[in-house]
């Protein structure tokens, strides 16, 4: 019991301690800390000092900071605070400088870093000079000898390039170019300079007149070119060959030829030339003379021919009958009564007139017509043109023809009957029929 009653004293006396603490905790925070920065106003004095050029970034800013507290650290433009309030490598601007010390309170200044005076203000640099223009056309070796004045210890430039220590430029082509000089004290000034191509508003005339080669084929053409326009002596090209002092050129076959000429500037102009063949037909008359073989009429196949003969060209000659394909032989053969036109070609393809050639029929011969005599007194009565017997129509010279070998053998030889069917004709008009065959029985017989 002793033990229960000395833990129920010490509990009280621990909640009154409790209630006595907190009391006092919530009467302490009704009271704020004290700010350490009031009522305390920092300075910050700062001096600039300018670059030593203009443009230049060696300008410097020393600032230093008073008003309260001790080990400011400063800060230029926001950035980080640093122990040193000097700040160097500055261009000329407005800086804000920034201090603080060791409580954390901050106070600022802004102040402007000067460009120094411009050097250059007043001066007036000044580029004259000389050109050499290029001595041929499209040539690089122009120049320009460029001067500086109005300061001292000039170097140059051209086109905005490196400077170098002397106005000569070289190895130039024609063009505008400007040439800046700077003086020691980095001022600056400029000329532009043109250079001229010898060759512009130049204009090379080419003249001159050609020769055709003599023969078709022939390569003995020339051309003689001759040049105006620019100063002498010029040079010749035939299609961009080597140039030479000559404006002859000989040996030439037929075609275009393009002459260019080149004045002692270089400048050049050209001219074209076209060589032709001489007509190998000019002059060139050709003749035909054409051997004719009239037909044998009543035969299997035609028997009339042409044969030509062409003259007055080159040789070998072709030839065509009728305007068809040209051939090589000169022969037309198997040719029916008729007219036909031959027309001959010579080797460089020059043709003739053509002429017109007549195939006759050839006459009966004599045997013949002393047989169709026997016949039209002896057989025509049964064998004409409308009572044929036996299909034999003997008004018909080549049906006579046409079967002599059965009319010997029913009229001279009885195989298998006589005819006429009254019986033979004397022996005279047999005998005619038996020459007659023995002859070869054609029409021209
Ligand atoms: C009176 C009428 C008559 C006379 C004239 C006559 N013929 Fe005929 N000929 C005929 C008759 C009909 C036939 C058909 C029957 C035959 O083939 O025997 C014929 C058939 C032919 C035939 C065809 C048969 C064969 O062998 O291929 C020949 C050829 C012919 N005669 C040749 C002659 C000759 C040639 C003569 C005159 C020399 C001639 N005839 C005179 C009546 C005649």
């Amino acid at each position: 019991m002793q033990k229960i009653y000395s833990f129920k004293t010490n509990l009280l006396a621990l909640m009154s301690t409790l209630i006595i603490a907190f009391s006092c905790g919530d009467k302490g925070g009704n009271t704020p800390p004290p700010d350490p920065c009031a009522g305390i106003t920092i300075s910050v004095a700062a001096t600039p000092t300018s670059p030593s050029t203009v443009g230049g970034t060696n300008g410097s800013i020393t600032a230093s900071a008073s008003g309260g507290g001790s080990s400011f650290t400063y800060s230029i433009n926001g950035g980080s605070f640093q122990a040193s309030g000097s700040f160097t490598g500055l261009a000329a601007g407005n800086y804000t400088i920034a201090a603080k010390n060791n409580d954390g309170c901050t106070g600022s200044t802004t102040v402007t870093v000067a460009a120094p005076p411009n050097p250059c203000t007043g001066i007036t640099i000044t580029v004259s000079g000389s050109t050499t223009n290029p001595t041929t056309g499209g040539g690089t070796n122009g120049s320009i000898n460029a001067t500086g004045s109005g300061g001292t210890g000039f170097t140059y430039s051209l086109n905005n390039g490196t400077f170098q220590s002397t106005g000569s430029f070289n190895n130039l082509a024609a063009g505008t170019y400007t040439v800046t000089a700077k003086s020691s004290a980095g001022c600056t000034g400029s000329a532009t300079f043109t250079l001229t191509d010898p060759c512009t508003g130049v204009t090379i005339t080419v003249g001159g007149t050609s020769t055709n080669p003599t023969t078709s084929g022939g390569s003995n053409g020339s051309i003689s070119a001759t040049a105006s326009g620019g100063t002498a002596p010029y040079t010749f090209s035939l299609n961009s060959g080597a140039f030479q002092s000559s404006g002859n050129f000989t040996g030439l076959a037929a075609g275009s030829y393009t002459v260019t000429a080149k004045s002692a500037a270089g400048c050049t102009g050209s001219l074209g030339f076209t060589l032709t063949n001489p007509n190998p037909c000019a002059g060139v008359t050709i003749g035909v003379n054409n051997n004719v073989v009239n037909n044998t009429p009543c035969a299997i196949t035609n028997t009339g021919s042409i044969t030509a003969a062409a003259s007055g060209g080159a040789t070998p000659y072709t030839y065509s009958i009728n305007s068809g394909p040209f051939q090589s032989g000169s022969a037309f053969l198997n040719l029916g009564v008729g007219s036909y036109t031959i027309t001959a070609k010579d080797a460089n393809g020059c043709t003739g007139n053509s002429t017109v050639t007549n195939v006759n029929n050839l006459p009966a011969g004599p045997l013949f017509t002393a047989v169709k005599t026997v016949l039209q007194n002896n057989c025509n009565s049964c064998h004409n043109g409308t009572t044929a017997n036996g299909g034999m129509n003997w008004t018909v010279d080549c049906n006579i023809v046409t079967n002599k070998d059965r009319i010997k053998a029913r009229a001279v030889d009885a195989s298998p009957s006589a005819m006429p069917p009254i019986g033979l004709m004397p022996a005279g008009e047999r005998q005619k029929i038996t020459d007659w065959i023995n002859a070869g029985g054609k029409f021209t017989d």
